[in-house]
């Protein structure tokens, strides 16, 4: 732990979600979205939706970013981008993710796709990466704007878990209308219900989301009801070495014949 940068920031920052258990009968008791976490994630305050400054989406920008070496290698290592040529980050932050991508598949044009705020810093992180000529950054909100298309392969990295049913529904219909036919989206975040890491999934990361006041923990069956209900077919769950940190689902838009709910 002492070597890993990664680990340490994400530890660093419990301060949050402790102060908010020092007193659980009022966090229990609070509304959503008055906790010191939905402080630090204020995204998660939707019922507010309003635009987000630098100064608020600054700190936790930084930390998605200096812990995305405890997932990038797991769904990089899991699934080959060989034969996609575009791949679309959504909730990208400041563009982390696609970084890693870019670096391990040459031939891979990027786009990042964040907050305003958030996608600031990801136009300057990536400059400062020397990839600015293979990811572009955009900008906008998943639940009110449509996402940039060209992309065949688009990937939710750590985003779905902080939602709420509704707000993921309209998530998953963004992405699956960005998508060709021949598209897949990868989703990936730790999820409940993995065998030897409930602790992990159900347990730390139940209470954490829901001292956020938005989102759960959802299991790959779950997901898969999500994703059927927003026109994907099942998903398939790709190996990876430690879903403890993360795990990653594969699926594909469903043809309109064969959707749920046929728009
Ligand atoms: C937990 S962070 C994950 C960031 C990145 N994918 C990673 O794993 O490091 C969630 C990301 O979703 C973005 N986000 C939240 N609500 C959003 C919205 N309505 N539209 C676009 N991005 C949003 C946040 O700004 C943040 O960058």
């Amino acid at each position: 732990m002492v070597g890993n940068a990664a680990l340490a920031a994400m530890v660093e920052h419990h301060t949050v979600l402790y102060s908010d258990l020092a007193d659980p009968v009022a966090l229990l008791r609070s509304p959503a979205g008055q906790s010191a976490l939905a402080r630090y994630w204020p995204y998660a305050d939707a019922a507010r939706a309003r635009p987000l400054s630098q100064r608020e989406i600054d700190p936790y920008s930084a930390l998605m970013a200096a812990s995305m070496p405890l997932v990038a290698d797991e769904i990089l290592d899991s699934y080959s981008l060989a034969r996609h040529s575009c791949l679309l980050d959504v909730g990208g932050g400041e563009g982390a993710f696609a970084s890693a991508a870019a670096r391990r598949w040459p031939h891979l044009k990027l786009k990042v796709f964040d907050l305003p705020a958030v996608a600031q810093r990801a136009r300057r992180q990536v400059a400062a990466s020397g990839l600015a000529d293979r990811v572009a950054v955009y900008e906008g909100s998943f639940l009110a704007d449509a996402l940039p298309l060209g992309a065949d392969v688009i990937s939710l990295v750590r985003v779905v878990h902080d939602h709420d049913d509704d707000h993921v529904l309209v998530l998953l219909n963004a992405v699956r209308k960005a998508l060709p036919p021949h598209g897949v989206l990868m989703l990936a975040e730790p999820m409940s219900d993995t065998p030897g890491a409930q602790a992990m999934g159900d347990a730390y990361f139940g209470i954490y989301l829901w001292a956020m006041g938005s989102g759960k923990p959802r299991s790959a069956d779950r997901l898969g009801e999500l994703l059927v209900q927003a026109g994907f077919e099942r998903p398939r769950s790709l190996r990876n070495f430690m879903p403890l940190q993360t795990r990653v689902l594969l699926v594909r838009p469903a043809t309109v014949a064969n959707r749920v709910d046929p728009e």
